[in-house]
C-alpha cells in the first residue's frame, strides 16, 4: 500500500443557499395530451411534492416556488378558480407530510386578495411548521415584485412622513425589511421551466445577483433529477458581483 500523500482535493463549489423556481408549462403539458389546462396544473402540483421532498434530499437549505403571479387573476375566472381549488387542496394535504420532514412553509404574497378560508388554512400552517429548521418552503401566491416593490415604498414614505426615519436612513438593509422576504438569504440560483426566458414579475430586487438557469422541461416533468442539474450548473458557474476574476 502507498504511503504517499495523497493530492489534496480542491474544494467542491458550495451549492445554493436559496434556490427559487419559476413552475411554467402546465398549460402545455396538457395541451400536447389534448387534455385540459387544469389537469396540467393537477400534475404541476404533485411535482410540487417531488421537488420539496427532492430539495430537502439535496440539502437546499431555502427554496422558493412562484405559483400564482399579481398577473395570473387575468386568467379565465374557471382556470383561477381551479389553481385556488388546488391551493386549498395543497395547504390541507401536503401540510403533514411537509412537516413530518422539518420544512418550515411561508406564503409571500398579497393575502388581502385571497378567500378568508386560504388565509386561514396559511396561518395555520405557517404556525404549525414555524420552528422547523431542515427546509424553508416559501411559495409565493398572489405574488408580484413591483407590487411588493410598490408597498415596501409606501410603507417607508409613511414613516418619513411620520418623522419615525430620515430619508436617508433608508439604505439597502432597511429597504430589505420591508419587503416580503425580509430575513431571507437573496436566491442564489433561480430557475425557470418551459423554455421560456424571462422573469415574469418575480423577486426583481432579490434576484439581482441570481445566477440563471432556463430549462426546457415542462413543469409538471420536472423532478429531483433536473434540480441535480440545474445545481451542478449552478456550481460551475462563476460568479463576480461585478468584480474581476478571482
Ligand atoms: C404555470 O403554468 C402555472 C401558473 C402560472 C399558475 P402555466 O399555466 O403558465 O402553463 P403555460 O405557460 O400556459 O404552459
Ligand atoms: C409566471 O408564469 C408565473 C408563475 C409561474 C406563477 P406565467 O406563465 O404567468 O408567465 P408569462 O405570462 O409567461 O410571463
Ligand atoms: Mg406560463
Amino acid at each position: 500500500m502507498s504511503t504517499a500523500p495523497r493530492p489534496a482535493q480542491p474544494d467542491p463549489a458550495p451549492g445554493p443557499q436559496h434556490v427559487a423556481i419559476i413552475m411554467d408549462g402546465n398549460g402545455r403539458w396538457a395541451k400536447a395530451r389534448g387534455l385540459p389546462r387544469v389537469a396540467g396544473h393537477r400534475r404541476g402540483a404533485d411535482a410540487v411534492r417531488r421537488v420539496v421532498r427532492g430539495a430537502g434530499e439535496l440539502g437546499v437549505p431555502v427554496l422558493t416556488l412562484f405559483a400564482f403571479s399579481t398577473e395570473n387573476w387575468g386568467r379565465p375566472a374557471d382556470e383561477v378558480s381551479d389553481l385556488m381549488g388546488l391551493l386549498r387542496h395543497y395547504l390541507r394535504n401536503e401540510l403533514e407530510e411537509l412537516h413530518r420532514n422539518g420544512a418550515r412553509l411561508r406564503v409571500i404574497g398579497n393575502r388581502d386578495g385571497l378567500a378568508g378560508d386560504i388565509v386561514r388554512d396559511i396561518s395555520d400552517a405557517e404556525r404549525l411548521t414555524g420552528s422547523n429548521a431542515r427546509i424553508d418552503v416559501n411559495i409565493c401566491i398572489n405574488y408580484g415584485a413591483r407590487d411588493e416593490i410598490l408597498r415596501a415604498s409606501r410603507n417607508l414614505a409613511r414613516r418619513v412622513a411620520a418623522g419615525e426615519i430620515k430619508p436617508d436612513d433608508i439604505d439597502e438593509a432597511r429597504f430589505e425589511r420591508e419587503l416580503l422576504t425580509a430575513g431571507l438569504p437573496d436566491p442564489d440560483l433561480l430557475i425557470r421551466t418551459s423554455g421560456e426566458q424571462r422573469i415574469s414579475n418575480f423577486l426583481l430586487w432579490q434576484c439581482a445577483y441570481a445566477e440563471l438557469v432556463f430549462v426546457d422541461t415542462l413543469w409538471p416533468d420536472f423532478g429531483k433529477e433536473h434540480l441535480e442539474q440545474a445545481i451542478a450548473e449552478f456550481r460551475r458557474r462563476e460568479r463576480r458581483y461585478g468584480g474581476v476574476r478571482g
